[in-house]
């Protein structure tokens, strides 16, 4: 996709080293397709089309998007996933955080420059939309990277899962009493750049720079092409030391960018397999096909193989990789916490996600507009909500979090505003970080990235520089989970904050549109920050003594009172009917 406005400066065209300006005008609409081939729906696009276009540029253009939420029905936003935002936090996207989402008709432009090469994408960062079709590859060129002159063409390769209904309908079902267990809803099919049996062109004896990213709601896939192998040279926008694989593994939302070499003959074709994780799937449907396939393709009048079976996914472990800049781990950390990951029910009998025991609840006003008034009370946690789970770093802060995973399921967890050192990552079931454990050991120069996988049962210490002025999430990128509650906010400096960024005015016009408030703390309180009375909270607990298996249990005496019911109902109208015969 070509961006719908290139404007270079006049000084770009004598001395290439200028940056540029990237203008992407985007009107988010409804269309329709049908990518699997199996079902067709309405799907949330841009300007009429889906796919929506993948973001192209080079490391230092400025990308300006001007967004209108064309949709009839629900709010939208964008977050550019990855992308630092330094000095610009307010263009993140994510709604309640730093913005109000748009309203139907309302309209904001993002503006930023963008420093960091890599992989990237963009999606929705409203309620869980964008699995409805709203995300896209965004790719920083680096023409003068490390990397630059050992491949000859780059190509991206865009990994997600699809569901049939649309999100609102399955979220309704997920976060409801129905589903005590809290079962995520299982995707009808895996896709490779949106569609099926993608073809991929290409010569002999060259290498090729493949730009890999997971869009996907929920499903982390399995990746690899028969017969080649992968030298893993980014993740996440961070270059690391080449990487031989023959098999990655890209959870929700991580990248990889790998260097592909082709072979000297053009004898055959390959397959390329994507395959979703079915350990992620409480109950795996009937028919369910988790794979995806595409063809690395030398010669077109050769034939297109099917995959062969694999015995066992034995994928690469990022945990090995080494990042090029050869970066130690960051000593001496100055602010140390943990979050402790769980689900439960709460007092509606659905089943909730939750850090420390909170389960994310939105502030009325968006935490960097509370930030940005606050004065002095910007560092105090607890005028930003208490559901919101506030932690506030101090400008330069070493911050190290500990995520202790007290639950079954593998969760891919993401940092807004930064990529962090993965320390130390603990094998299956290991239980509760324990720091004074003989077996535990650093990484001594650990693989950073802004995505990173927790095991079941498992922990990780993760380390990060609060060099970032901004108010940061940090959540599970499982759409099912960021619904259900798995997210904390970070505020980083916002003393900093104050003096260096500004809202635009077209931001806060979003809100005073829809009448939402743009300053005071969480709970829109203005005379005194520390005053929370009336901030939103999560649905209260379930009283003492109450379990899931309860809830089944009591679920399953409703529906059987129901059918009990419809039976009389059933009895009483046959009745009627032989009385009036
Ligand atoms: Cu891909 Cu909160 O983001």
């Amino acid at each position: 996709m070509r961006p719908l406005a290139v404007s270079f400066s006049v000084l770009s065209l004598i001395f290439s080293v200028v940056a540029k300006t990237v203008t992407y005008d985007f009107n988010v609409t409804y269309t329709d397709a049908n990518p699997d081939g199996q079902f067709s729906r309405r799907v949330i696009g841009i300007n009429g089309k889906w796919p929506i276009p993948t973001i192209d540029i080079e490391k230092g253009d400025r990308v300006v998007v001007n967004l209108v939420n064309g949709l009839p029905d629900v709010e939208t936003s964008l977050h550019f996933h990855g992308i630092f935002q330094n000095g610009t936090a307010y263009m993140d996207g994510p709604a309640g955080v730093t913005q109000c989402p748009l309203g139907p008709g309302q309209k904001m432009t993002y503006n930023f420059t963008v420093n960091q090469p890599g992989t990237y994408w963009y999606h929705s960062h409203v309620k869980g939309q964008y699995p409805d079709g709203i995300r896209a590859p965004f790719i920083v060129r680096d023409p003068k990277g490390p990397y630059a002159g050992k491949y000859d063409e780059e190509v991206v390769i865009a990994l997600s899962d699809w569901y049939h209904d649309e999100n609102p309908i399955l979220f309704s079902r997920f976060l409801s009493v129905g589903n005590p267990t809290g079962a995520e809803p299982v995707p009808n099919s895996a896709l490779m750049n949106e569609t099926q049996g993608m073809p991929f062109n290409v010569l002999p004896g060259k290498t090729y720079m493949v730009r890999m990213v997971n869009m996907a709601a929920f499903a982390a896939q399995y990746f690899w092409i028969e017969g080649h192998t992968m030298r893993i040279v980014e993740v996440d926008g961070e270059y690391t030391e080449e990487a031989e694989a023959d098999m990655i593994y890209l959870t929700a939302a991580q990248r990889y960018s790998f260097l592909l070499t082709t072979k000297n003959d053009t004898s055959q074709n390959f397959a390329i397999v994507g395959s979703m994780d079915q350990d992620l799937f409480d109950a795996v449907p009937d028919g369910l096909n988790p794979n995806v396939t595409g063809h690395l393709i030398y010669d077109s009048s050769k034939p297109l193989p099917d995959p062969e079976d694999v015995d066992a996914f034995e994928p690469f472990d990022d945990f090995t990789l080494v990042p090029l800049d050869g970066e130690y781990l960051w000593e001496d950390p100055t602010y140390s916490f943990s979050l402790e990951v769980l689900m439960d029910n709460l007092g509606d009998g659905a089943n909730y996600a939750f850090f420390n025991g909170i389960t994310y609840t939105p502030p009325k006003v968006p935490t960097l507009y509370s930030a940005l008034n606050a004065g002095n009370l910007s560092m105090t946690p607890e005028i930003y909500g208490r559901d919101t789970n506030p932690h506030v770093f101090k400008h330069h802060d070493v911050v190290e979090l500990v995520v202790n995973n007290n639950d079954p399921g593998k969760h891919p967890f993401h940092l807004h505003g930064h990529t962090f050192q993965l320390a130390y990552r603990s094998d299956d079931d290991a239980g509760l970080y324990n720091a004074s454990d003989p077996s535990v050991t650093f990484s001594k120069k650990p693989m950073r990235r802004d995505t990173v996988l927790i095991n079941p049962g498992g922990n990780m210490v993760l380390r990060f520089r609060a060099d970032n002025p901004g108010v940061w999430l940090f959540h599970c990128h499982i759409e099912w989970h960021i619904q259900s509650g798995l997210v904390a906010t970070f505020i980083e400096a916002p003393d900093v904050m104050q003096q260096t960024q500004k809202l635009p005015a077209d931001h806060l016009e979003v809100c005073t549109g829809q009448n939402l408030p743009i300053t005071g703390n969480a709970a829109a309180k203005t005379d005194n920050y520390l005053d929370l009375t009336g901030q939103n909270l999560s649905v209260p607990p379930l009283p003492a003594g109450f379990t899931a298996r309860g809830i089944v249990a009591l679920v399953f005496s409703i529906v059987a009172a129901f059918l009990g019911l419809a039976a009389i109902a059933v009895y009483g109208s046959q009745e009627l009917k032989h009385k009036t015969a």
